[in-house]
């Protein structure tokens, strides 16, 4: 099994951004916590801060058997990221650490969301384990 995990704009400085709304745990904390707990998981694990990126990136998730995608601010702009998703027909799990929902009107909507297999938020990194574990069992 192979997935991708894909975070976006400024999730590189996790652990110092916010830690209020983000928490204390850098992006490397996380990839390491998923490889333990995924140890039968092939991960490919990439970040950027530039939407054209992330869409070549969402490109070469193309063969893999799920992604999961952290678009940051991209979520609530991106038709481009939104066509990369239903272009490479894999199945794309939406997640957010924080409660989009609970924030700023302007993040609560997503252009990504209606071409993603679901949508995690605000349940911190724990989100991403769930991601991970719903691409593995697509249902119960
Ligand atoms: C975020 C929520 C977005 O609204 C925000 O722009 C982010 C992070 C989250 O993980 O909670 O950068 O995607």
């Amino acid at each position: 099994m192979r997935i991708f995990v894909l975070n976006g704009p400024n999730l590189n400085l996790l652990g110092t951004r916010e830690p209020d709304t983000y928490g204390r745990q850098t992006l490397s904390d996380l990839e390491d916590r998923m490889r333990e707990r995924f140890q039968q998981v092939n991960f490919r694990f990439a970040q950027s801060n530039h939407e054209g990126e992330l869409v070549d990136l969402l490109h070469e998730a193309r063969g893999y058997d799920g992604v999961v995608l952290n678009a940051a601010a991209y979520t609530h702009t991106s038709i481009a990221l939104r066509d990369a998703i239903a272009a490479i027909d894999v199945p794309t799990i939406e997640v957010h650490l924080s409660n989009v929902h609970a924030r700023e009107a302007f993040r609560h909507h997503s252009m990504l969301a209606p071409v993603c297999r679901g949508v995690i938020s605000g349940l911190g990194m724990t989100g991403y384990l769930l991601a991970v574990e719903a691409l593995i069992h697509p249902s119960i």
